[in-house]
């Protein structure tokens, strides 16, 4: 946060958005123009928080007031609350759906309270679209760290030691598939992000690349890094626009910054990353088909036997392919070790998983 009393964190995922939060954004925009609020307020536009079928939401820190299904006509109510002397607006908070009691602080709802947000913790508290919102939690550290501290068998093992298994479906363990893809010879290879997520109902991969795009870059560069590649590739779905448009302000963010493109951060390594956008067919989330999709070609699964994509994947070249939520994971297992990650999860899935499920099915949160 910055110097300012309270940060009014406004949701600009795609739920939201689509519940009409860019107005409910633009009149507090307005409203908190006024001299008298100006100085002590900071809006935020987020990415998804999670609880869109409650949307539009906003979140008053540093007290984590929670307003749901906000209107543009209660912004003028919302604003008055964050005068010295105001008070928070109580027909807006959250009612606990089996007690009726109001809860006004996030932080205590049962759907937030039995959550353990990782690859989701900076999801709705950071700007996706501003890069020192990512610094601020302390992103690009691991990246730094990768290589400056580490070598690239290092960090492979590291990834191996915490028993990170892909999360895209199959559950392969990651750090084999980079030790694979590093193992395998050639001077050209490719790493490709897996954000075509076709599954019906299924929208966490968008979340983490509308609400955090930043990590995901963060954690294909270290996989850059760590197989010896040049080229990154993210595949996802033109009926993602939110993400891709966020994406593209993060990769050109990055590359001023110096994290992507020549010579990164004067470590000697390139590596730059561009976008892919598919036609939306669940079949290319797979990986040949995905390949042959991105080569030009009809996005069909090659038939087995067939060699492995770390061996001949793009045009040919050992390929490294992780979805979103796997790559997002790698900077907090450089940043924190493997031990960290390897306390969550079961005995033989570790870590966290998130979860997404159409509106229309009634769950009680
Ligand atoms: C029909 C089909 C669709 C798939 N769709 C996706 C997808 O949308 N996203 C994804 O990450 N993996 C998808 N997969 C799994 C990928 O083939 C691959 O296993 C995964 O992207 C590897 O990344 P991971 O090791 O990080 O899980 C799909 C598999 C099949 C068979
Ligand atoms: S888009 Fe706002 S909570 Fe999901």
């Amino acid at each position: 946060m910055s110097n300012k009393r309270y940060a009014v964190l406004v949701c600009q995922g795609t739920g939201c958005m689509s519940a009409g939060a860019e107005e409910v954004l633009s009149s507090l925009e307005r409203e908190v123009a006024r001299p008298n609020l100006k100085k002590s307020i900071q809006i935020k536009r987020t990415g998804c928080r999670g609880f869109c079928q409650r949307g539009p939401l906003i979140v008053v820190e540093p007290e984590g007031i929670f307003y749901s299904k906000v209107r543009p006509h209660d912004i003028p109510e919302i604003a008055m609350s964050l005068l010295p002397e105001g008070k928070p607006v109580k027909c807006l908070f959250y009612r606990d759906p089996i007690t009726n009691k109001p809860i006004p602080c996030y932080r205590y709802m049962p759907f937030y309270s039995k959550q353990q947000r990782t690859v989701l913790r900076n999801c709705g508290n950071i700007d996706p679209e501003n890069i020192d919102d990512y610094f601020a939690v302390g992103g690009y550290q691991a990246l730094r760290k990768a290589l400056f501290e580490m070598t690239p068998e290092q960090i492979i093992d590291e990834v191996k030691r915490s028993r990170l298994r892909g999360l895209g479906g199959a559950g392969f363990p990651t750090g084999q598939k980079w030790e694979a893809c590093r193992r395998s010879p050639g001077e050209e290879k490719y790493v490709i992000c897996n954000a075509d997520e076709g599954n019906p109902g299924a929208f966490q991969d968008r979340s983490v690349m509308e609400g955090n795009p930043n990590s995901v870059l963060e954690g294909m560069i270290i996989a850059g890094y760590a197989i010896g590649a040049e080229n990154g590739f993210i595949y996802t779905r033109a009926e993602y626009p939110l993400a891709v448009k966020r994406l593209k302000i993060a990769i050109a963010q990055a590359r001023e910054r110096g994290f992507l493109g020549k010579n990164i951060l004067g470590s000697g390594l390139d590596f730059d990353i561009r976008i892919f956008q598919g036609g939306g067919a669940l079949v290319c989330g797979e990986s040949t088909a995905l390949v042959l999709s991105i080569e030009g070609k009809r996005g069909m699964p090659k038939p087995l036997p067939r060699p492995r994509t770390t061996e001949v994947g793009l045009w040919g070249k050992p390929t490294l392919l992780n979805n979103v939520k796997t790559f997002a994971n790698i900077p907090l297992i450089i940043t924190y070790g493997s031990e960290w990650f390897a306390s969550r999860g079961t005995e033989k899935s570790k870590g966290t998983a998130i979860f997404s499920w159409p509106a229309k099915w009634q769950i009680m949160v």
